[in-house]
């Protein structure tokens, strides 16, 4: 990986901010950024820009996207953010009334309305109780009936940063034939995955938190066997392979990809989509095991100083298995609320969720970042 002082200097934030927050919005590196403005500036002095550029960009989103998803290039595609893909499932997955879907009861509210929008249909929408804010293996097997349909879950809890065990989900979703579906965005980028390998039929995510690029953009995966039994829930001109050939228009007879690309909703935001493009070949270029272990290792250390600390305990799961790029943090002495303010008042960017502090620690953080926070919170107990 290249080396952290290097990374820094792609995000000027880094000399403002000890940023911790990559969980709520990731900062976008600056070669990102001058892409987007040329962009910008094309647009605002009204000269097309070469449309081949859009369509070798969403070309490598695709591939490099598939890198990071653990798929095929033809599994993936541009949509606009988490919600996109996890439509697409909802919606496009062949359900009838009667049918359940089953939920964990901690799961963000992207992944929770799209489902309850099927009850109109008929179909039963099921909370798994977490405990201890975890997701509960016992309980999603417990609760699997004749009639389950789907599971949808998220790879990395949003506000503990649990991460889910999607092999052992995926191989008893299989059992019972389920569909599996998947809300990657607290994980995409940062943790390794292997959407094909584990069996998951849709996942999504969007790209403006770990995958360092703008609202707006995001990425999905349909496995190819989805691909064949999915019902498109809508249709876009944009997605049928013109081949930059527009001389035709009014041919209707031409057929959609077989790949995830049909599923896309163009007129594409082309600076989004370039600077989207960059920035996963960036995380490629890192290496998503790589940051996987720079963040946890830095991770140990903030556990080590709360661990020994009286006033602060660890509220998200620290076997290793179950960790990410998130670890957060409460206190029952002091009032969290507090804590997270007099940190900001020292340019420490943090979250609160749930009642703790969530930290979340990507590639561009440093040892001096957690040691700044550990004398934050230290003076804030004190
Ligand atoms: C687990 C999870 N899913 C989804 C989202 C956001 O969904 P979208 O990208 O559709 O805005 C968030 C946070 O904003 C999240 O933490």
């Amino acid at each position: 990986m290249l080396s952290t002082t290097s990374i820094r200097r792609l995000f000027p934030h880094t000399s403002k901010f000890t940023y911790f927050n990559s969980a709520s919005n990731g900062p976008l590196p600056s070669p990102a950024y001058k892409i987007q403005e040329k962009q910008y500036q094309i647009a605002r002095d009204a000269v097309i820009g070469s449309q081949d550029e859009q369509f070798e960009a969403l070309k490598s989103i695709s591939s490099n996207g598939a890198k990071i998803l653990g798929c095929k290039t033809s599994e993936v595609g541009f949509g606009f953010n988490t919600t996109f893909g996890l439509n697409l499932a909802a919606f496009g997955l062949p359900l009838k009334s009667g049918d359940e879907i089953l939920l964990s009861d901690i799961e963000f509210p992207a992944n929770v309305y799209p489902w309850l929008e099927l009850k109109r249909r008929g179909v039963k929408v099921k909370f798994i109780k977490s405990v201890d804010g975890f997701f509960n293996l016992g309980r999603f097997t417990k609760a699997i009936t004749q009639r389950t349909r789907i599971l949808a879950i998220s790879f990395v809890q949003f506000f503990n940063g649990y991460k889910n065990d999607l092999s052992t989900l995926g191989e008893i979703c299989k059992r019972h034939n389920i569909f599996f579906v998947v809300d990657a965005i607290q994980g995409a980028g940062i943790e390794p995955l292997h959407l094909k390998k584990w069996g998951v039929d849709i996942a999504s995510s969007g790209a403006h938190k770990w995958l360092l690029s703008s609202q707006g953009t995001g990425i999905f995966y349909v496995s190819e066997e989805i691909q064949e039994r999915i019902k498109p829930p809508w249709r876009s001109w944009m997605s049928i392979d013109w081949n930059c050939d527009w001389s035709n228009l009014r041919d209707f007879t031409r057929d959609y990809p077989k790949s995830a690309r049909q599923y896309e909703l163009g007129t594409y935001p082309v600076p989004l989509l370039l600077s989207l493009d960059w920035s996963l070949q960036f995380i490629n270029q890192l290496g998503v095991k790589n940051i996987q272990s720079h963040t946890h290792e830095l991770i140990d250390l903030l556990i080590d100083y709360i661990n020994c600390s009286d006033d602060f305990r660890v509220t998200s799961s620290i076997e290793k298995k179950f960790r990410s790029g998130i670890i957060s943090f409460t206190s029952d002495k002091l009032n969290i609320d507090s804590v997270f303010g007099s940190l900001k008042r020292k340019n420490i960017i943090t979250s609160v969720r749930e009642g703790a502090i969530r930290v979340a620690v990507h590639a561009f953080n440093n040892k001096n970042d957690i040691n700044k926070l550990i004398t934050a919170l230290d003076q804030a107990s004190s």
